[in-house]
């Protein structure tokens, strides 16, 4: 296993050095995105640059396949858990009686649906059994995921809360390890489009004229919709990655049963205080507070009017937000 992914990052050694470095702050420019190198797994090639050239160079997509997309801190667990319980609802009924062993009530989403940048997905790529997440920039994606015209959804949310959302999970995850980053700081970098997987503006500006090119098979969903009108939204993503929910699910309280389970205040309880001995990062640092606008909360409002400036040059004629 270890073989694999030193010969991933030994592989792409030399097209790694040549990249453009923004050494300080541990980033490397590829395609036009800033990505964290040698930073979240130190010798892994996790979510590593080098993963992501060895998927473009090795990764071949099954028009089956179904891609849940995100920058990171959009809601990417929350989007895990319901394309997970959607896809599984015959295997796995829904419902406190039907079903105590429901693998959302007892392991993370992410031990449901892997990341393809993962080292588990890049030493075994089949356990994935068609369901896989990524936050790879659009333009960066493995060839044949556009070729083979497989699904892909993408689950975007407001700036200013992700970077709230990152800054939190970035200081959790240095706990212990090192000084804690300034939200100054943290500030600064994501305005410049330094963040784990580059600028979100051009990361969610990617996937969004994806899906006004190709809307049959790219969806895209914003997590503040999904937080004020569930019901609509989960109907739409089932229908979409090919598991409409019948008539009589829909009177039966199927599609409220799906977004009880994959709720916040179950999912973090359920993955309360959890670390199992094989991961890094402890299960509960994906769950904060799962609300809309918290960032308003930490935010300055010259902050708040640099993003907002940000997001309206970049979003522009988009008609985005
Ligand atoms: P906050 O830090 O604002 O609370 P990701 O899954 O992409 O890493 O994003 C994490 C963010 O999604 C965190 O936001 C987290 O609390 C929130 N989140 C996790 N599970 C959720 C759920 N079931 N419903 C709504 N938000 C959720």
């Amino acid at each position: 296993r270890k073989a694999k992914m030193s010969s991933i990052i030994e592989r792409y050694k030399d097209k790694v050095v040549a990249l453009p470095k923004n050494v300080d702050h541990h980033f490397c420019k590829y395609e036009g995105f800033w990505h964290l190198q040698g930073f979240w797994y130190h010798s892994k090639a996790d979510f590593s640059v080098e993963a992501i050239m060895a998927l473009q160079d090795e990764f071949q997509a099954l028009p089956t396949d179904i891609f849940l997309t995100t920058y990171p801190k959009s809601g990417t667990t929350w989007l895990k858990a319901l394309a997970f319980a959607i896809m599984n609802r015959t295997k796995f009924k829904i419902g406190v009686d039907s079903c105590p062993n429901h693998p959302l009530r007892t392991v993370s989403p992410h031990d449901c649906v892997p990341f393809m940048e993962s080292d588990s997905f890049l030493n075994n790529p089949s356990y994935a059994n068609g369901l896989m997440a990524t936050h790879i920039p659009y333009t960066s994606l493995p060839k044949s995921i556009i070729s083979s015209d497989c699904r892909i959804v993408y689950l975007y949310r407001n700036p200013k809360d992700v970077l709230i959302s990152y800054w939190h999970f970035l200081n959790k995850f240095k706990d212990d390890v090192s000084t804690p980053t300034k939200l100054d700081d943290a500030f600064e970098l994501f305005s410049k489009g330094m963040s784990a997987f580059g600028s979100f503006w051009d990361h969610v500006t990617g996937y969004y004229k994806a899906s006004l090119e190709r809307p049959d098979k790219v969806l895209f969903l914003k997590y503040e919709d999904l937080k004020n009108g569930p019901e609509n939204k989960v109907k739409k993503l089932a229908k979409f990655i090919g598991n409409p929910f019948t008539q009589d699910e829909e009177y039966d309280g199927s599609i409220q049963k799906i977004i009880d389970l994959c709720s916040f205040e179950n999912l973090s309880e359920v993955n309360k205080g959890r670390k199992q001995s094989s991961k890094i990062l402890s299960d509960d640092i994906y769950f904060r507070k799962g609300v809309v606008g918290d960032s308003f909360n930490y935010l300055t409002i010259e902050m708040i009017q640099i993003l907002d400036k940000i997001t309206e040059q970049k979003f522009g004629d988009l008609n985005l937000i």
